[in-house]
């Protein structure tokens, strides 16, 4: 049997930086569904396709081959995890600002999340898991193992973001970058489809004033108690 650790949660929270470390540390497979509706806003945009055309976006995904893998050596520059879109290596140019405010649009289609769910749910049938994003503990993994609901204040979220923007040499104020974070929780939690909320079992970690270590210590050892009850 497959152990699975679903973790949802806002932009920011941490929970991509957590769950590839957790993954690493326990051997299991790291997997950012994020990565998949970025790819899908990513395929839109290039194919000049209306960002609220669901039936062509849905036709044009089910068309196209989404992999993820972990970074081989050759690809180590800072990428949590490559994405190929049709074999090109497309894991960066799914991280630009463009994508970041487009996928939002994007993911709230019930036919195109059917899709990315699916494969989802088939990445996740035979491997042991770590998977995140907004709608894994209740939706894509409903019976995993353990629950995260990961989160941190929207200030300290705002910081991060702002931080990681600038590292990738973008300009953005910090007021832009605080409005951006906000409206994209907006959408991912007051969406009719699969929102973004924390279901009652999920054990919450707020990684305000944690450090990403003591974040992935705290998994870890939910996971070692869970795999001794489990014996
Ligand atoms: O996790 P990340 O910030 O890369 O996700 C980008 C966007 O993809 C989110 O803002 C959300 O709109 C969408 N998403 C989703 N469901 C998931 C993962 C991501 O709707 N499971």
């Amino acid at each position: 049997m497959s152990f699975q650790i679903a973790i949802d949660g806002p932009v920011a929270a941490g929970c991509s930086t957590v769950a590839r470390l957790v993954a690493e540390r326990l051997g299991f497979l790291y997997i950012d569904t994020g990565a998949m509706y970025r790819t899908a806003a990513l395929l839109a945009m290039r194919n000049n396709i209306n960002l609220e055309d669901e039936v062509q976006l849905v036709e044009l995904v089910r068309k196209s081959k989404i992999e993820l893998r972990k970074p081989t050596i050759g690809e180590k520059d800072g990428r949590l995890i490559t994405i190929l879109l049709n074999g090109e290596d497309t894991s960066w140019q799914i991280r630009t600002d463009e994508i970041s405010r487009n996928t939002p649009v994007v993911a709230k289609h019930r036919k195109l999340r059917e899709v990315l769910v699916e494969k989802q749910q088939q990445i996740a049938a035979h491997d042991d898991v770590v998977m995140e994003g907004r709608d894994i503990t209740y939706k894509v993994l409903p019976d995993a193992d353990l629950k995260i609901f990961m989160t941190a204040s929207d200030v300290i979220r705002a910081k991060r973001r702002h931080m990681q923007m600038q590292s990738r040499g973008k300009d953005l104020s910090f007021e832009d970058t605080y409005q951006e974070l906000l409206k994209r929780d907006k959408i991912d939690t007051e969406r009719s489809v699969d929102p973004l909320k924390k279901v009652d079992e999920a054990m919450v970690v707020d990684t305000s004033d944690l450090t990403i270590n003591q974040a992935v210590n705290m998994i870890e050892a939910q996971v070692r108690a869970i795999k001794e009850i489990k014996l």
